[in-house]
């Protein structure tokens, strides 16, 4: 895939830059509006009490309202602006974020599909906090100073230490806070996923006697999390408080300062009062970002992850926008073989290629599958088998299009399995994961894979599977609602349902992981049926199976060992290699 393209949440932002420029704008009117109370302050002190006269106390009371008001409908308006800039950052990136947190292939730095989510959320929040304001803010500080050196220039330099002062205690303060706080945020995630998904294996827990011991591996972590928040804690509360207690000396000096050249002639009463209030005004940003600073971290974080996610899917979307130009590698793939439209979903036939195709897993350290070569064709079945561990279920997944190949290639019908759109990759394959995962929902919605519901398709991949009787004693058949783990159905039903979802509409490429693991004798001869069935309309039938029942049905056989292939070919050859090893062991007794 080549090196990755830089992609950022740029990008998304770009459209904003109107919004962006009209708050930078409203920030700018509302600091210089700000002035306003300490000019009039300044005008109460020199000017009305020195004349006394009430006619001029009316009027500048009456402009500065005006002013005040202009300087709270400025704010206002930035924070509306700012929400709806919020909002369409959300919904600009919202749906993309959607597809890309179930799409595995891109996840790797995901723990779970929920959190780019909580990301985006993260950023949004941050656009339309006081942290964000803060920010925008502090150039404005400017104002205040240069008015400071308007009243007396020894106080706009004084100004100017202190905000030195104030930016580097804002520095030492990122610098000694951003590792605790990092600590704290990451010991709270591992805390929160570790029970998550736990109430799923409920009984389980219970009758192994499991709860206990998963209470005190939680515990162990609530120790650690609670440990890391408050040393994350203890450091924000003192760098809040050193802080605070610089801005309050500062603003103190500055005071004493003014009274000092006030004595002395050189600046009004009313100058030292505005210079207190000035001066306060212009630390005040700073004290905000000190105590957001947790929140700008976490969105930190949000934005690097958002951005790796962005990178990725980015550089995929290119490597199918360049094949689509034609331009892509022309000298393996033939230009007339682009990718098929939509509705040209069914001509996919359905052959199966693998040249010298290796997996390696994100998560495994190791090659999960090791230069696999097979060819499968249309109209056949072929079945996998193998120990536990060999690769079958890897192989199927990739089959699939859920784990990207490492090196050599997949290829269906000649084209490679990278090119192919997922949407019409998923509408030409039915897949059955070993785990079955089913949704919450309706059984008929189950079976239609969450589509638009066609009753005519739902319930003849029911027949096709032989279940729409069994659907149908149900109280409420094909609307009965199950839950996401299948429950109220047995073990075997949801195999079926399962495997009525990958025939739905009938795909050409069929993958079944273990199809008949919970099947009883009467399941299994349905199964074996069906299969019959889907092979004489020309599918390509995929089934991985420990029980040797399929091999009534087999055309070609492969046998898997440490994720490479043992044997293949047709099922008569193979069974024959094997008994000429051992005459009494089953292929999955041989490959072990
Ligand atoms: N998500 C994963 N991360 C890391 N390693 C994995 C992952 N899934 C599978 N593996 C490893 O890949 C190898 C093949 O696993 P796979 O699930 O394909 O085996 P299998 O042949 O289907 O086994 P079984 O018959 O038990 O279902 C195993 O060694 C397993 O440990
Ligand atoms: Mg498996």
């Amino acid at each position: 895939m080549g090196k990755l393209k830089q992609a950022s949440l740029m990008h998304y932002l770009s459209p904003l830059k109107a919004d962006f420029i009209s708050i930078v704008v409203l920030s700018l009117i509302a600091n210089l509006l700000m002035l306003a109370p300490t000019i009039y302050m300044l005008q109460l002190y020199d000017r009305v009490m020195l004349s006394k006269n009430e006619l001029t106390l009316f009027t500048v009371t009456l402009l500065i309202s005006v002013l005040i008001i202009a300087m709270a409908f400025a704010e206002w308006l930035r924070s509306i602006i700012t929400i709806k800039a919020g909002v369409k950052f959300d919904q600009s990136l919202n749906g993309k974020l959607f597809s890309l947190a179930f799409e595995r292939i891109f996840t790797a730095s995901y723990k779970n599909t929920s959190e780019s989510m909580q990301d985006l959320t993260n950023i949004r929040q941050f656009l339309t906090s006081n942290g964000l304001f803060a920010f925008l803010d502090t150039p404005w500080t400017l104002i205040y100073i240069a008015v400071l050196f308007i009243l007396h220039p020894s106080l706009g330099w004084l100004a100017t230490l202190f905000c030195l002062i104030q930016l580097g205690l804002g520095v030492w303060n990122q610098r000694s806070s951003d590792q605790p706080l990092k600590v704290s945020i990451h010991a709270n995630l591992n805390n929160q996923q570790f029970l998550s998904g736990k109430v799923r294996n409920l009984e389980t827990l219970h009758v192994m006697g499991i709860l206990p011991r998963l209470y005190n591996r939680w515990q162990n972590l609530q120790v650690v999390s609670n440990t890391a928040n408050d040393n994350a804690m203890r450091v924000q509360g003192r760098n809040q408080h050193i802080n605070k207690l610089a801005r309050y000396t500062m603003q103190s000096l500055m005071l004493a300062v003014a009274a000092l050249l006030a004595i002395e002639g050189q600046i009004s009463i009313g100058s030292m009062i505005a210079s207190n209030v000035l001066i306060a005004r212009a630390l005040q940003p700073f004290d905000i970002i000190v105590s957001t600073w947790k929140q700008f971290i976490q969105v930190k974080a949000s934005i690097q992850r958002l951005n790796t996610l962005l990178a990725i899917a980015d550089n995929h979307d290119a490597i199918y926008q360049k094949f689509n130009a034609g331009r892509f590698d022309a000298d393996r793939f033939d230009a007339d073989k682009l990718p098929c439209s939509l509705e040209q979903h069914r001509d996919i036939k359905g052959e199966i290629t693998l040249n010298n195709m290796s997996v390696t897993l994100s998560t495994a350290c190791k090659r999960v599958l090791n230069s696999l070569s097979v060819n499968i064709q249309p109209g056949k079945i072929l079945t996998i088998m193998g120990p536990s561990g060999s690769g079958k279920t890897t192989l199927a997944r990739c089959l699939v299009g859920v784990i990207p190949v490492a090196h050599g290639e997949l290829l269906i019908d000649g084209i490679s399995i990278e090119l192919l759109n997922p949407e019409h990759l998923s509408l030409a394959c039915g897949y059955l994961p070993q785990d079955i995962e089913l949704m919450e929902g309706t059984i008929a919605e189950n079976i239609a894979r969450f589509s638009n519901l066609d009753s005519s398709e739902i319930i003849s991949a029911a027949k096709a599977v032989g279940i729409h009787d069994m659907i149908l004693r149900m109280p409420l058949g094909y609307d009965t609602r199950i839950d996401e783990a299948g429950i109220p159905l047995s073990g075997g039903q949801r195999q079926l349902i399962g495997l009525a979802r990958a025939v739905y509409k009938s795909p050409s490429i069929l993958v079944l992981d273990e199809p008949n693991a919970h099947l009883d004798e009467y399941g299994e001869a349905q199964l074996l049926n069906a299969l019959l069935t889907f092979k004489s309309e020309g599918k390509t039938v995929v089934v991985i199976s420990h029980r040797t029942n399929i091999l009534k049905v087999t055309d070609q056989l492969l046998v898997m060992k440490n994720g490479e292939i043992l044997h293949h070919g047709s099922k008569d050859m193979v069974l024959m290699k094997m008994q000429q090893n051992d005459s009494t062991s089953t292929p999955q007794q041989q490959a072990a």
